[in-house]
């Protein structure tokens, strides 16, 4: 686990990148249905309205594609800057969803989600049948 100044720097850095964040992807709109595909179909079938919790939500890139879908999402990233860019972004969209500023190493909650989605970048862009591969 990260040791607290650890923390601090992963905060300054994706504090700093937060408000370019979706650009770093090709085709940042491709990124979200892909994710939000592999939530759906990946495992227990989830329908709209089902509650998801993403960890490291980062801009809320996915968050928003996900909340666009009609998933009720809680949404948690230790940047600031990151849930700031997210809750414009769900706004500027007219969407909804809680969006908090958590360490996931603290974060407790007493609620209960149908699907906990942790997607740390593309990395399941590069297999043709992500569901084969856990
Ligand atoms: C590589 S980005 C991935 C973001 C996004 N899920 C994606 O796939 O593009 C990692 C994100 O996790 C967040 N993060 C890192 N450590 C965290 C922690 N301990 N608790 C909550 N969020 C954390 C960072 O702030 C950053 O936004």
């Amino acid at each position: 686990m990260p040791s607290p100044s650890e923390k601090e720097s992963l905060v300054r850095k994706y504090d700093a990148i937060a408000s370019a964040y979706a650009t770093h992807y090709r085709d940042p709109a491709a990124v979200a249905r892909r994710h939000v595909a592999l939530l759906a179909r990946w495992g227990r079938r989830l329908d709209p309205g089902a509650t998801v919790l993403e960890l490291g939500c980062a801009d809320g890139l996915v968050t928003e594609a996900l909340a666009q879908a009609g998933f009720r999402v809680t949404a948690v990233d230790l940047s600031p800057a990151m849930i700031e860019a997210a809750r414009r972004r769900l706004d500027r969209a007219g969407l909804g969803a809680k969006l908090l500023v958590a360490d996931i190493d603290e974060f407790e909650t007493s609620a209960t989600f149908d699907a906990v989605l942790a997607m740390m970048r593309n990395f399941f862009h590069y297999s043709s049948d992500p569901s084969s591969t856990v």
